[in-house]
């Protein structure tokens, strides 16, 4: 395996049995890499089997056919390396905001005043300051999926995974936290070296990615993938951006 590559999918195969018992391939012969140094989006229609695809890298279920191999070792199970950020936030509604970042902590074994601090200080960098004390149905949305991005990246992951991260907030939230995630990366401040960002919004992935892949469906193929060699911060009214959104489009849309 190449030295650079993070996580290798080859010839990865899932089905699914459908309500009424009939098989439904819904991954087929995915081949995939994400590398060091690199933010791919992942964008594919709803139900092409995105979420299955990053739920078989981050090890929370199984492929049927091929391999997924995190940094040379098969992936058999959640890795201490890996973290997710889910579209639903997936906080326990009964801890508080800090003890829902310490969990990952605790997980892997990190004492309760190191958990302490490390929490307190990734809610500060990710804008909670003073929040860890509160409950998250006292937060709005997108604070809360300020905890759910604070409980992946206080384990220092060396690889991120967002599954559709930013689609249940409003606008204007999410793109806030979009930039400020970007800008923890792209200033080196977390230690995290690969992210794949799975979504269904042309315009998320275009100021995003460094590369986008997309996933055709049913079976859930990679059709496009595609590099994009713009500098961050993109601007999205800018002529190279806005022709970008277009193209990715335009394949989408493809038949
Ligand atoms: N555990 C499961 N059992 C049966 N079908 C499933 C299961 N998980 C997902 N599916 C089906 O697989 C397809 C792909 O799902 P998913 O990966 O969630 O798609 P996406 O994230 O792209 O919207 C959908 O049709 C979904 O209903
Ligand atoms: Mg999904």
């Amino acid at each position: 395996m190449a030295e650079n590559i993070l996580m290798e999918l080859t010839g990865v195969g899932k089905t699914f049995k459908q309500a009424d018992g009939a098989p439904r391939v819904i991954l087929d012969s995915v081949n995939f890499a994400l590398r060091d140094g690199e933010i791919v989006t992942l964008l594919g229609k709803s139900g092409c089997g995105k979420s299955t695809l990053l739920r078989i890298m981050a090890g929370l279920a199984a492929a049927d056919q091929g391999s997924a191999v995190y940094r040379g070792t098969r992936i058999s199970g959640p890795a201490s390396g890996v973290a997710m950020v889910f579209q639903s936030f997936a906080l326990f509604p009964w801890l508080t905001v800090q003890q829902n970042v310490e969990l990952g902590l605790e997980a892997q074994g990190v004492p309760p005043a190191e958990r302490a601090h490390r929490a307190g200080a990734m809610l500060e960098r990710i804008g909670l300051a003073g929040c860890g004390g509160t409950l998250p149905r006292e937060l709005s949305g997108g604070m809360r999926q300020r905890v759910g991005i604070a409980r992946a990246l206080v384990t220092n992951p060396d690889v991120l995974l967002m599954d559709e991260a930013f689609s249940a907030l409003d606008v204007l939230t999410a793109e806030t936290l979009r930039n400020d995630i970007l800008e923890l990366w792209d200033s080196g401040r977390i230690p995290t070296r690969g992210m794949l960002v799975v979504s269904h919004n042309i315009a998320e992935a275009v100021m995003m990615a460094d590369r986008i892949v997309i996933l055709s469906s049913d079976p859930g193929r990679i059709s496009h993938d595609i590099a994009v060699r713009l500098p961050r911060p993109r601007n999205p009214d800018s002529q190279e951006v806005r022709a970008l959104a277009d193209q990715v489009y335009r394949l989408m849309t493809l038949r």
